[in-house]
């Protein structure tokens, strides 16, 4: 099996699944075997057009977290639980972001799984409860298990709260930033490149 591979089964499936829908796929993008990979909740408005995963707000948001941990963007595999945007449409008749839902994080997960398995990283980065439910069950919690190391199917998963919930709350954020350095320090003190 190869990315491109897994790429294609995704694309045939999520189209066949939503025939009339014209669901984008963003998909992960970096080195196939990044020692860390980052996985987010669901692609937002400016991935969807432009493709990729956390441009836009996001991107600026993941800037701040490589800041922090001293990682570069270009060594880490950055993908997300759900590869398309979830919308819906507000009460004004816009189209807006959504949570994804279980369905949606159900049928994406055997496709992540794989890709986990393709990228074969040693540090699975989880950002906020979606990534972290789908791999961990719906027992775990970001509240509880974030700055804690866990084990995911023998490798090592950190989980992080989502950097764009923790805009608004200062405590909140301080914990997230807390959380980041110290992995950071944990790639340079026992990982040496
Ligand atoms: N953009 C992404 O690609 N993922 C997120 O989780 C949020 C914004």
């Amino acid at each position: 099996m190869t990315m491109e591979k897994l790429r294609a089964e995704m694309t045939a499936f999520f189209q066949k699944l939503y025939i009339d829908q014209q669901k984008v796929l963003v998909f992960g993008e970096g080195p196939l075997h990044a020692r860390l990979m980052l996985i987010g909740e669901a692609p937002g408005e400016q991935e969807s057009l432009q493709g990729r995963p956390f441009v836009g707000k996001a991107g600026r948001n993941l800037d701040e977290f490589l800041a922090l941990s001293g990682l570069n963007r270009a060594e880490l595999y950055i993908t997300n639980t759900v590869k398309y945007r979830p919308v819906k449409q507000s009460a004004a008749g816009n189209t807006v972001n959504r949570a994804p839902t279980q369905e949606e994080i159900r049928l994406g997960l055997p496709f992540l799984k794989r890709e986990i398995a393709l990228v074969a990283p040693e540090v699975i980065v989880t950002l906020g409860n979606v990534p972290l439910r789908a791999l961990m069950g719906r027992q775990a919690t970001i509240g509880a298990l974030h700055g804690q190391w866990q084990t995911w199917e023998e490798r090592r998963l950190y989980p992080l709260y989502h950097p764009a919930s923790v805009i608004y709350n200062r405590a909140l954020k301080s914990v997230y930033e807390e959380d980041v350095v110290r992995l950071g320090a944990f790639f340079r003190e026992s990982m040496p490149q």
